[in-house]
């Protein structure tokens, strides 16, 4: 019997991956960078033993037995298996997997990319696979083969056709620009949205922009985004961000049928933090929007503070009793001064437009629990939770 139990980051794209060339091997239209998230607030933890006592494969997540016949888990599976340098015993060997994130699914923050993470690092230990496991994970869903290195992460195209040199780099690692901060405003918001997967088919095959923004924004945009990231040059860094997120959603509004994921809320805050720059005189906050409508805001440490104080001001919490509003790292705020809600000069919002705030910084990539404690399945292989 064999066991090993890892977590793995969510990661927020500042130069978005929007379109796939090759919809089987997920290669994607263009380059794409992120930071991983300190997996402290927000994570995915996998545990998979396998054993010569187990009859056939089997996978929990969050508490449910799912399909293990999901064909984006039997690719991780396939290309891990590729690559496995095991005794020849323990090939024939079944799995159980129990994956589970840190943090509510209905908060609707993509998931996928920590989880199939997390189940590339976890297999690729087990199975003794050397070397980058990111083709590994972007089998699973294309996103995460950035969550597999901490820090800042660049997600290289590629232009073979097998997608050999479509892998994942680090750029800089968290200690590169500790004075990072990322504040994710989870919006309040019911609407079922079309999956990234098909908006971006959709986008392929319709969007005369996409093609525009592959071949002639992005390869300068991530170059200028890398260097940005290097100089520690934050005014550049946001107003790179903030253009590429809104050239994504313009594509996603190009694509037939359109999808929409931004809702008034994304387009109030959008509104308010152009305005707060500009009462600032510079670019203090940078933020981008994943396909839905929560906005995820980039800042330096030192303006954590006055942008809290913003967001109580023009997005108040339902009710101030909500010791749950603000998440992650303390949530220290200042009030607003008159002078730059005069200069902002927006209407508040009524409260409980946001449903929480987390509060959070760059941080590393998977990491092995070794303490036996950590593991999600017990000695015979079945979940603890249940
Ligand atoms: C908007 O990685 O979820 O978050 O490869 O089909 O699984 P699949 O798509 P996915 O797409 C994420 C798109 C995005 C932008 C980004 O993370 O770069």
């Amino acid at each position: 019997m064999s066991i090993v139990t890892c977590i793995a980051p969510v990661n927020i794209a500042v130069i978005k991956y929007w379109g796939k060339r090759d919809e089987q091997l997920i290669l994607p239209v263009n380059d794409s960078i992120s930071a991983s998230l300190d997996t402290n607030q927000l994570c995915a933890k996998t545990t998979i033993m396998a054993s010569p006592d187990f009859d056939v494969d089997r996978i929990w997540l969050n508490g449910r037995e799912e399909s293990i016949n999901n064909p984006r888990l039997q690719n991780c599976l396939r290309e891990v298996r590729k690559r496995a340098q095991l005794s020849p015993e323990m090939e024939s060997w079944k799995l159980h997997i129990c994956s589970k994130n840190n943090f509510p699914t209905a908060a609707g923050l993509a998931s996928s990319a920590a989880g199939y993470a997390c189940l590339s690092a976890t297999l690729a230990k087990l199975y003794k696979v050397e070397g980058d496991i990111s083709t590994i994970a972007r089998s699973g869903s294309g996103s995460a083969c950035r969550s597999v290195y901490g820090g800042f992460v660049r997600w290289y195209a590629g232009t073979d056709p097998n997608g050999s040199d479509s892998i994942a780099k680090q750029i800089a690692p968290p200690s590169h620009w500790p004075e990072m901060r990322i504040l994710i405003l989870v919006v309040n918001d019911e609407r079922k949205k079309t999956s990234s997967a098909l908006g971006m088919k959709n986008s392929v095959l319709t969007s005369e922009l996409l093609k525009y923004r592959a071949e002639h924004c992005v390869p300068k945009r991530v170059e200028e985004m890398q260097q940005a990231i290097m100089d520690k040059n934050f005014e550049k860094f946001a107003e790179l961000m903030i253009k590429d997120s809104n050239q994504m959603h313009a594509v996603c509004l190009d694509t037939t049928p359109p999808c929409f994921y931004l809702n008034n809320v994304s387009f109030g805050i959008i509104d308010l933090i152009h305005a707060y720059n500009e009462a600032s005189k510079c670019v203090k906050v940078g933020y981008t929007n994943d396909a839905g409508p929560n906005t995820v805001l980039y800042l330096l440490e030192k303006n954590v503070p006055e942008v809290l104080g913003l967001l109580d001001y023009y997005f108040p919490s339902e009710s101030m009793k909500n010791v749950e509003y603000k998440r992650g790292n303390p949530p220290q705020s200042f009030p607003l001064s008159k002078e730059l809600i005069s200069k902002i000069n927006r209407e508040k919002n009524q409260p409980g437009h946001l449903k929480y705030i987390i509060h959070t910084r760059v941080g590393d990539g998977p990491t092995y629990l070794e303490n036996p404690r950590e593991h999600l399945l017990d000695s015979k292989g079945l979940p603890v939770e249940l």
